[in-house]
C-alpha cells in the first residue's frame, strides 16, 4: 500500500506518461517520481507497441528505462528532445525550482535545456510560495572543494559537503561532489545562479529557473500549472 505522497507521484508519472506520442524522443528525469513515469512508458512500450527513444539523465534511470526495454539514444546523438519529464525538488508559483536532490542535476540541466517542452512531476509537499526550503544542490569539482565550502560559508550560503551512506563524499555521475547550501530563502534567484556560474569549481547548480513549461501535480484530482 503506497502512503499518500507515493500515490500522487505514481498518479503524476502515470498522467505524464499518457502525454507521450509515438515517434517521440523523450527526456527522462532522475528520481522516485519519474521511475513511476518510466514503469509506465515501459508498459506502453510493451503493450502498445509505443515508439520511442529516450534520452536518460542518470546512470540509475538508465539502467532502469533499458531493463523495460524503451530505445535510447545518447543526448548528442539526437537533433532535439521533443518533451521531457522529471521530477523536481521544490517548485514556486512562477514555475522556478530547485533540482538535484538526487544529485543528477547537471545532466538534468543539459537535457531539460535541449528540450522543446519540459513537464515536472510533483507531488503537492514540493509547492512552495518561494524557493530556499529545500538545500540548494550544487555540483563542483572535488580539486578544491573546500576552498569552494569556505567562499560560500563568507557568503552566508550554509554549505554542507553531501556525504554517501559511507560517509565519504558523495561521488556524481559525472564524478564530481554536490555541496548543499542550506539558505531557508532565496530572495534573489537569478543573482545567485549568476555568482554561483562564474565561481570556479562550480559545475552546475540547481536552480531551475525559466526552464520548466508545465508542472503536473499528482493527486486524486491532476493538476496542470502550466507557465504564463
Ligand atoms: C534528481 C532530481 C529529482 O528530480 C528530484 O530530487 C525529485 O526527486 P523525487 O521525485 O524522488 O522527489 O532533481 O537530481
Amino acid at each position: 500500500m503506497l502512503d499518500k505522497i507515493q500515490q500522487q507521484k505514481k498518479a503524476a508519472g502515470e498522467y505524464a506518461a499518457s502525454l507521450v506520442e509515438n515517434g517521440m524522443v523523450v527526456g527522462l528525469g532522475t528520481g522516485s517520481t519519474v521511475r513511476y513515469f518510466v514503469d509506465r512508458l515501459g508498459e506502453r512500450v510493451a503493450n502498445e507497441g509505443l515508439d520511442i527513444v529516450g534520452v536518460t539523465t542518470s546512470n540509475r534511470t538508465a539502467h532502469q528505462a533499458r531493463c523495460l526495454g524503451i530505445s535510447l539514444a545518447d543526448v548528442d546523438a539526437v537533433d532535439y528532445i521533443d518533451l521531457t519529464v522529471d521530477g523536481a525538488d521544490a517548485v514556486d508559483p512562477q514555475l522556478n525550482g530547485i533540482k538535484g536532490g538526487g544529485a543528477a542535476l547537471l545532466y538534468e540541466k543539459v537535457v531539460a535545456k535541449n528540450s522543446k517542452r519540459n513537464i515536472w512531476i510533483v507531488d503537492g509537499s514540493k509547492q512552495h510560495a518561494e524557493l530556499g526550503h529545500f538545500p540548494l544542490p550544487v555540483e563542483v569539482v572535488s580539486y578544491g572543494e573546500q576552498q569552494l565550502c569556505r567562499l560560500f560559508k563568507k557568503h552566508n550560503l550554509n554549505p554542507i559537503l553531501r556525504l554517501d551512506e559511507d560517509g565519504r563524499p558523495l561521488t556524481t555521475d559525472n564524478g564530481n561532489n554536490i555541496i548543499d547550501l542550506h539558505l531557508e530563502t532565496i530572495p534573489f534567484p537569478e543573482e545567485l545562479a549568476t555568482w554561483l556560474s562564474n565561481q570556479v569549481g562550480v559545475v552546475e547548480h540547481g536552480l531551475f529557473l525559466n526552464v520548466c513549461d508545465e508542472v503536473i501535480v499528482g493527486g486524486d484530482e491532476i493538476q496542470v500549472l502550466k507557465r504564463e
